[in-house]
């Protein structure tokens, strides 16, 4: 039965630990220019709705580093943008090739998308979420700090999927998560009612943003408008003072704390220039752990035959 991962919740316990053991080895094999073609003759498809550096490149480098071949395919120049259904576009697309990247607007489309289609489709953002994102970046923080047992992550910003998904990770991995958010742009309501509720090690949702750093390991932002929401932006950038990760805020969190951002970032808006290039940050090893997180998704999911 082809697997899917749409969310953090797609995955079972042993599987995160499976991801962050392959995506070890891959690393490895990479830098010593060792082969690793366990997807020879197989294709990933990359559909995208919105814009991308880094998931693109990642996936596509990442599939062809792993004998493959990436197609990439835009919205505008298929037939699903001239209206062909959902349903249509995810069977006739199985049977072409062995799996599916998809970055949109709505969690909806991801989902239909996988209820029909026979092949594995991979969540490469949505609106409401970013799996790929937080698995790449718990792989950084197991590098960086030798695990996550027991850390306590702050996330600092807009609740919006990069929040959601890390809501997710905390509810399924034990690591403490605080967020300060300012009032109205809390993360998804559902998802941090199950979180709270399943938290391995605590999720607090708090309103000062040194509060939720005290003491913490890793200190995380994201842009304060994300894709889609480029209209709203005079109007967040208001709404955010106060919530800037700078070098006062960074001196409220542990001394060795690290430093993340999913990229793209705004400096000046919610991390000064000075943080985010600074000691403390991990931007550059983080955005390429991507490609080493996602190979591993790949083999773990793409390995298999196909199914009618
Ligand atoms: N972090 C991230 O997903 O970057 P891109 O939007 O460049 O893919
Ligand atoms: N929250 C951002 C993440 C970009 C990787 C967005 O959705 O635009």
């Amino acid at each position: 039965m082809k697997k899917d991962m749409l969310t953090i919740y797609d995955l079972d316990a042993d599987d995160f630990g499976e991801i962050f053991k392959r995506a070890e080895r891959l690393k490895n094999l990479l830098y010593r220019g060792v082969e690793h073609a366990s997807l020879r003759g197989k294709t990933l498809g990359m559909l995208f709705d919105k814009a991308s550096t880094r998931t693109r490149l990642s996936f596509e480098a990442g599939i062809h580093q792993l004998g493959g071949a990436g197609i990439f395919l835009s919205r505008r120049d298929i037939q699903l943008g001239r209206g062909e259904p959902v349903s249509d576009t995810a069977r006739v697309m199985s049977r072409y090739i062995d799996g599916i990247m998809i970055r949109t607007f709505e969690q909806e489309l991801v989902e239909e998308f996988a209820r029909y289609a026979t092949i594995p489709v991979i969540n490469g953002l949505t609106d409401l979420l970013h799996p790929c994102q937080v698995l790449s970046d718990l792989f950084t923080i197991i590098e960086k700090k030798g695990g996550y047992e027991g850390l306590k992550v702050a996330y600092v910003g807009d609740g919006n999927n990069m929040t959601n998904s890390w809501i997710n990770a905390a509810a399924r991995l034990p690591f403490r998560l605080a967020i300060a958010c300012p009032q109205g742009y809390d993360p998804d309501g559902a998802i941090l009612e199950r979180g709270i509720r399943e938290a391995k090690e605590g999720i607090e949702l708090l309103r000062t943003p040194a509060d939720a750093v005290a003491g913490a390991d890793v200190i995380y932002t994201d842009v304060w408008a994300s894709m889609g929401q480029e209209d709203e932006q005079d109007e967040r950038v208001a709404a955010f003072q106060g919530y800037q990760v700078n070098e006062k805020l960074l001196g409220c969190a542990k001394r060795d704390a690290i430093v993340m951002h999913c990229l793209p970032a705004h400096r000046g808006e919610e991390i000064t220039a000075g943080v985010i290039d600074g000691p403390h940050s991990v931007i550059i090893d983080q955005a390429e752990n991507r490609l080493h997180v996602q190979k591993a998704i790949m083999e773990i999911l793409m390995s298999g035959g196909r199914e009618k």
